[in-house]
């Protein structure tokens, strides 16, 4: 080869790659809220099929929101992407900041135009913003003020709308469902109620989940205001039939159908009324963030490695202003207007409650009433 040859063809490439470069996208990408099981298998997916295919950068900023109003971010290059599909959490951190109202020196500041001023500091073609229903809120605001937002559904409540489930969900049910399973034999031995709270302020799709996957004998959540004199029969009911144990899997965010102004945590009191009044032994497991730690599930890193792969073609394709959803096995780009402010709650004829009630688990309310 001559010198000339061997001269030209490194020239070319390195011209080809000055247009490649070019033409590469710069994407900022952030997780907010609660963290949820299966954000780093987002990140990674996300990441791999850009910055592998060499498509765009790919920037982290650390936080949510937080990072991207205090410039601190960090750059996710093929290394650090690897070896984190397993992780729990999130690499990046995150916060439930609001760009709109953020606490900045003792005082609580709108902080958008910051956030704007950074997107544009970093020449950010699109930003993608993982998190729940809070997040989703954030981010459509941003998304008015101008800039290209793509987010993907995480939260372990499952509320999301527009999505069929949010990665982190299935990892959180596995968890609770185990609960379930071993109160049972501690249950059973002492002749117990055991009341296991799970999480869910809103909606009761991690409590009905756990609850029908574990056989528990009542299932308590907020889409089902309960009656009390419901809940004590079917357990009683129990007691005459011989069976001197129940396990309640009842929602943070359940209530009694009737008025309820006590300050003691909802939980408490309704075992101690439990106990009050079938004579049993109760006792209260409050499984809190035990529920959103450790390694997702495979069926939580499949999930989240399909929506962010989606996420690397809607990119590709500028499809902004949307949130990356589950549909059946495929990856649909929802309009986000369609996303914010709404809430999935349990559908009163969903299946899980059809089942519930077909194997006599007590809701809390009277079937026949309705
Ligand atoms: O991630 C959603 C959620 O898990 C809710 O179910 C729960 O009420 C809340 O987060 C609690 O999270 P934190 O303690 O982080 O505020």
């Amino acid at each position: 080869m001559t010198r000339h040859a061997a001269h030209v063809p490194r020239s070319f490439s390195t011209h080809l790659n000055f247009v490649a470069e070019l033409m590469m996208k710069s994407v900022g990408v952030l997780t907010a809220g609660g963290d949820s099981p299966g954000l780093n298998a987002a990140l990674r997916a996300l990441g791999k099929a850009l910055v592998s295919r060499r498509q765009a950068n790919l920037i982290g900023f650390r936080d949510g929101f937080r990072g991207l109003v205090e410039n601190r971010i960090i750059r996710l290059d093929k290394e650090d992407l690897s070896g984190i599909l397993t992780l729990g959490g999130t690499i990046l951190g995150t916060s439930r900041d609001k760009p709109h109202r953020m606490p900045v020196g003792g005082k609580t500041l709108d902080m958008t135009d910051v956030i704007v001023e950074n997107y544009r500091k970093h020449h950010l073609d699109v930003l993608v913003c993982m998190g729940g229903g809070g997040t989703h809120k954030n981010a459509w605001k941003l998304a008015q003020k101008g800039l290209n937002i793509i987010t993907l559904p995480k939260t372990i409540d499952n509320d999301l709308e527009g999505t069929d489930i949010t990665f982190g969900f299935d990892t959180a049910l596995d968890i609770a469902t185990e609960a379930v399973d071993r109160l049972h034999s501690t249950a059973h031995s002492h002749h117990r109620i055991i009341v296991l709270e799970v999480m869910g302020h809103n909606t009761g799709w991690l409590a009905l989940g756990a609850g029908v996957a574990g056989g528990a004998d009542v299932i308590l959540i907020p889409e089902i205001p309960y009656d009390l004199d419901t809940v004590t029969a079917s357990i009683l009911r129990r007691s005459r039939g011989g069976k001197n144990f129940s396990i309640v899997v009842v929602a943070e965010g359940a209530h009694p159908a009737s008025g309820d102004d006590e300050p003691e945590r909802g939980t408490m009191r309704l075992a101690r009324e439990l106990e009050k009044r079938t004579r049993l032994e109760s006792r209260v497991t409050i499984l809190g963030h035990l529920q959103r730690g450790g390694a997702p599930t495979a069926y939580d890193r499949l999930l989240a490695t399909r929506l962010g792969t989606a996420c690397a073609e809607f990119i590709h394709e500028e499809r902004y202003g949307v949130m990356v959803a589950a549909r059946g096995d495929t990856a649909v780009a929802v309009p986000l207007e369609e996303v914010v402010g709404k809430r999935r709650t349990v559908p009163l004829d969903h299946p899980w409650i059809r089942s519930a009630r077909g194997v006599g688990t007590c809701l809390g309310d009277d079937p026949a009433a309705r």
